[in-house]
């Protein structure tokens, strides 16, 4: 990324002959462009990123330091946190110390200020039209990730004897049912355990129960890499349906029409972690049992448009610049596209491999994001995590769990890191199969 020519600013030094009268000095100040370029890692044109709500150019103060290059970077497959786009991090860096002509960094202001009220209302509006989420929408940033959730669920939307119905497709909708029955009467109306998590089931086949508040799903299981490619839909017009979509969020186009909740922590594929987004329909905000913390209450968050206490406003500021990333590749038609293109080269690697490397996920539901896989020799996972991470792509081994392998490739996970990835596998079998 070429750095604009450096800039004379005036800066106000103390007087040693009068305190009171500072002396005014010249220094070279280095400014950054407000647009920042893609890296082309991933051989894509390059895109960038402008920001509409800036108020002024962005000028910085002396950085020692260059922006680091993709040359320094590794290829992280960590579930999360997970990798982040290189031009966000780039951007963030650039205005770090002064957000934007401020004076300030966005980890200084008020979050009541005029500058983070910008910052949060744009990301808002940027994430609204990523999804088309409706105005019959409300859009929230919460704090205690995505298992505060599986708390907040049960209590804001249905009274303690309500049933509520849950699939379980793996250990995240499992938590998210267990912790449902400190609160409501959940019933697990299918679960994929004794197959190991790698299904999801045919939709005919279930047993819904008649009067439940809700059905409940994971959109995606991070850790077992099983993905629903379409959703069920609640047999009575009363039953909503909830999605935890932490791990596929923004992935791809989804109708949230069809949904009356949709949340997601952030730290997999929109930001860093201590940001949780809640989508709910609005007419089913303000009913929440007796015992609801107040920082659990979406009425509270979504009368202070998420400022009833002070949020995350860094995480949310970077969410909001992942947004604009997002948008600028085109949306998440686009988004998608790349996804399913990473995907495909690392299943056909794995499923080439005449049972060298092997994946367990029924074909139909293998996740776009999560790709756990073992080897044949399972002798040798040690030596493969330890090979790749010299090649320096790293966090490549399962969840303590399953075991095995998982490659994470969220949205910002480059081509070029999934390409690198199938390569080495196939050198690793040549020198092992
Ligand atoms: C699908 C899913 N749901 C929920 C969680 C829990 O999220 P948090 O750690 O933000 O509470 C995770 C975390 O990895 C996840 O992958």
């Amino acid at each position: 990324m070429a750095m604009s020519a450096a800039t004379s600013h005036s800066l106000l030094l103390k007087n040693p002959n009068n305190p009171l009268k500072p002396t005014t000095t010249t220094t070279q100040i280095a400014t950054f462009p407000t647009t920042l370029s893609r890296p082309t890692t991933n051989q894509k044109p390059p895109i960038s990123i402008t920001c509409s709500s800036a108020p002024a150019a962005a000028t910085t103060t002396p950085l020692q330091t260059l922006p680091s290059t993709s040359s320094d970077r590794v290829f992280n497959f960590a579930a999360g946190p997970a990798t982040l786009p290189e031009n966000v991090l780039l951007k963030a860096q650039s205005e770090l110390y002064n957000w934007r002509g401020s004076g300030m960094s966005v980890m200084e202001m008020s979050h009541r200020g005029k500058e983070f009220l910008s910052i949060i209302q744009k990301a808002e509006s940027d994430l609204r039209i990523l999804l088309n989420i409706s105005s019959d929408y409300a859009v929230l940033f919460l704090q205690g990730g995505a298992t505060t959730q599986f708390a907040a669920i049960p209590l804001n939307l249905c009274q303690p004897d309500d049933t509520v119905d849950y699939i379980v497709t793996g250990s995240w909708s499992d938590k998210a049912y267990k912790e449902a029955a400190r609160f409501s009467k959940p019933n697990v109306i299918w679960t994929g355990k004794s197959e190991k998590y790698t299904k999801i089931p045919s939709f005919d086949s279930l047993q819904q129960s008649p009067h439940a508040k809700y059905l409940h799903i994971c959109a995606n299981e991070t850790i077992h890499g099983v993905e629903f490619k379409d959703y069920p839909k609640p047999n009575n017009p009363n039953t909503i349906l909830i999605a935890d979509m932490s791990s596929n969020f923004c992935s791809k186009p989804v109708d949230v029409s069809k949904f009356g909740l949709i949340y997601a922590g952030a730290q997999k594929n929109v930001g860093p972690s201590g940001v949780t987004i809640v989508i709910i329909r609005k007419d089913l905000i303000g009913n929440a049992q007796p015992i609801t913390p107040i920082m659990l209450d979406y009425k509270i968050h979504a009368e202070n448009n998420s400022l009833y206490n002070t949020p995350p406003c860094f995480g949310i500021y970077m969410c909001g610049l992942v947004f604009e990333d997002l948008l600028a590749q085109g949306g998440l038609v686009e988004v998608e596209k790349n996804n399913q293109k990473k995907a495909k080269i690392l299943y056909d690697a794995i499923d080439v491999s005449n049972g060298f490397y092997r994946c367990p996920v029924d074909k139909s539901v293998r996740s776009l994001m999560n790709v756990p896989f073992t080897l044949e020799k399972s002798e040798l996972e040690a030596e493969f995590i330890k090979e790749a991470a010299k090649e320096k792509m790293l966090q490549l081994k399962g969840h303590r769990s399953v075991g095995g392998m998982r490659a994470s490739i969220y949205n910002a996970m480059p081509y070029a890191g999934v390409e690198k990835l199938v390569a080495f596998m196939k050198d690793f079998q040549a020198r092992h199969g």
